[in-house]
């Protein structure tokens, strides 16, 4: 029998037998209240089209599944909601400037298989793209690079571009009427050279500090001791909360090198000041104050999961767990912290499918064994960092099909998974795609055999390389 092509695939399908004339239908809708918030049921056949939910969000669901069944499809009756309530992608804006159109895209991509989050990493050592309005030095002084030379990717010229609030307004409205809640990131207190550039004041020994032009991590943290650091910081703040209207803002606190922290005269009386034992307890000390500025203004944050290594974030903080230390995020599961899964080695979309193929972002499971609380991993992302990507059909090309294959993942319960089936349905999919303007990497390269393989790695990874 012909099946329906929907991705995410709804979690219970029923084919009824014959054929729904979708095309041109009237929509019944009624409205249950004993639904769930994203829940829907959407029936297909030859009496009409009927769509169930408790609110506006089950219905949007309900219109994303119906849109894609096409003109007609079998007769189905459809009760669908997600596995994981947060289902995210996120893209960096500051490696390689992306405008409010081809954002929007990405956008409607995520809507139509029904993501609900889009954290939106703004700033960073190579440009601070968020418009500050409290602090409009930061725009003036670190939104362009001279140049750019990551790795082998080099190109001559300036590179930048801000994000005005305006623009910024409108992307937190596209999202939404899409019910996609945007999380913007101020990364800290590592990732941030831009930021220092424009306040040399607030970095320790108040040196000038580049904006960088290369990939990597950079020894300029902002200086923990300096109480300056926190009136700039939650000026910047204070401007993101008046745009951003989400409940949960992204603080960063990833790569953040001690080096400096250990030499500063100022960060070392903070840690004799405040009982703290060393500089791993000084970042949590940090996280700590931006927590607070957050809560006292009735957000929470979110954080890298470099940040328990310090020990000190308490259960009211999201963890988004990506490299390194595992165990660490797992445990904060296990004592009742919320985890984002984004795991390196399957959802790093900007990684090469040589690496990270279509099947193991697709097989991947976010909730891994040893969780003793598995309902505290409470979804997935997919992140899309830009150093090498510098045009926006490249960065197509390497989000498409695997940021699809992670909505899946974050609807479609694991059980009802199948990767030969999704790849037979983005077939179908992937034509909504180049209709909106992206176009998926081809078909040959989402899964590569052992010589592809090969090549393409090096390829990827000799761009580190610089003669
Ligand atoms: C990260 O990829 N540095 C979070
Ligand atoms: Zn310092």
């Amino acid at each position: 029998m012909e099946k329906i092509n929907v991705i995410p695939l709804p979690n219970k399908i029923k084919y009824l037998g014959g054929e729904a004339v979708i095309t041109g239908r009237e929509i019944k809708k009624i409205t249950d209240e004993k639904l769930a918030d994203e829940e829907y049921i959407l029936s297909a056949d030859a009496s009409g089209i009927c769509l169930t939910a408790s609110g506006e969000r089950g219905f949007f669901y309900a219109e994303q599944t119906l849109k894609q069944l096409g003109e007609k499809c079998p007769s189905v009756k459809i009760e669908d909601k997600p596995a994981f309530s947060y289902r995210a992608f996120h893209l960096d804006t500051v490696r390689h400037y992306f405008g409010v159109d081809e954002i929007k895209k990405f956008i409607d991509a995520a809507a139509s298989v029904k993501m609900n989050v889009f954290h939106w990493h703004i700033t960073d050592d190579q440009g601070f793209r968020f418009f500050s309005k409290r602090r409009p030095e930061v725009t003036e002084r670190a939104s362009v690079r001279p140049c750019s030379n990551f790795g082998r990717l080099k190109e001559e010229g300036a590179h930048g571009g801000i994000h005005t609030a305006q623009q910024m307004k409108e992307i937190v409205d596209y999202c939404a009427e899409r019910f996609i809640t945007v999380i913007p990131e101020f990364d800290l207190p590592g990732h941030c050279s831009a930021l220092l550039h424009a306040f040399p004041e607030i970095g320790c020994g108040g040196k000038n500090v580049e904006i960088k032009t290369k990939q990597g991590v950079f020894e300029d943290v902002l200086c923990a001791g300096n109480d300056k650091t926190f009136e700039i910081v939650f000026d910047i703040l204070a401007d993101m909360l008046e745009i951003f209207p989400s409940e949960y803002i992204h603080i960063g606190g990833d790569e953040a090198p001690k080096k400096h922290w250990k030499e500063c005269p100022g960060c070392q009386k903070r840690i004799r000041d405040e009982g703290l034992k060393n500089e791993e307890e000084l970042q949590g000390w940090f996280t700590k104050k931006i927590v607070g500025f957050l809560e006292a203004n009735g957000r929470k944050a979110i954080v890298w999961n470099e940040s328990l290594k310090s020990g000190m974030i308490d259960d009211n903080v999201t963890v988004q767990m990506w490299m390194d230390k595992k165990k660490l995020s797992y445990d904060f599961a296990d004592k009742g912290g919320r985890v984002i899964n984004s795991e390196f080695f399957a959802y790093y979309c900007d990684y090469p499918y040589a690496m990270t193929s279509l099947n193991k972002t697709y097989n991947y499971d976010p909730v891994p064994k040893e969780v003793k609380n598995p309902e505290n991993i409470i979804g997935i992302e997919a992140p899309l960092w830009t150093e090498f990507i510098n045009n926006f059909d490249r960065l197509c090309y390497m989000a498409f099909p695997r940021f699809t294959a992670a909505a899946e993942t974050g609807w479609t319960n694991k059980g009802k998974k199948n990767s030969a089936d999704f790849i037979r349905r983005f077939e179908a999919y992937s034509e909504y795609l180049k209709s909106i303007g992206i176009n998926p990497a081809p078909k040959k390269d989402w899964n590569p055999g052992v010589i592809n393989k090969l090549g393409n790695l090096i390829s990827f990874f000799s761009q580190y390389i610089v003669r």
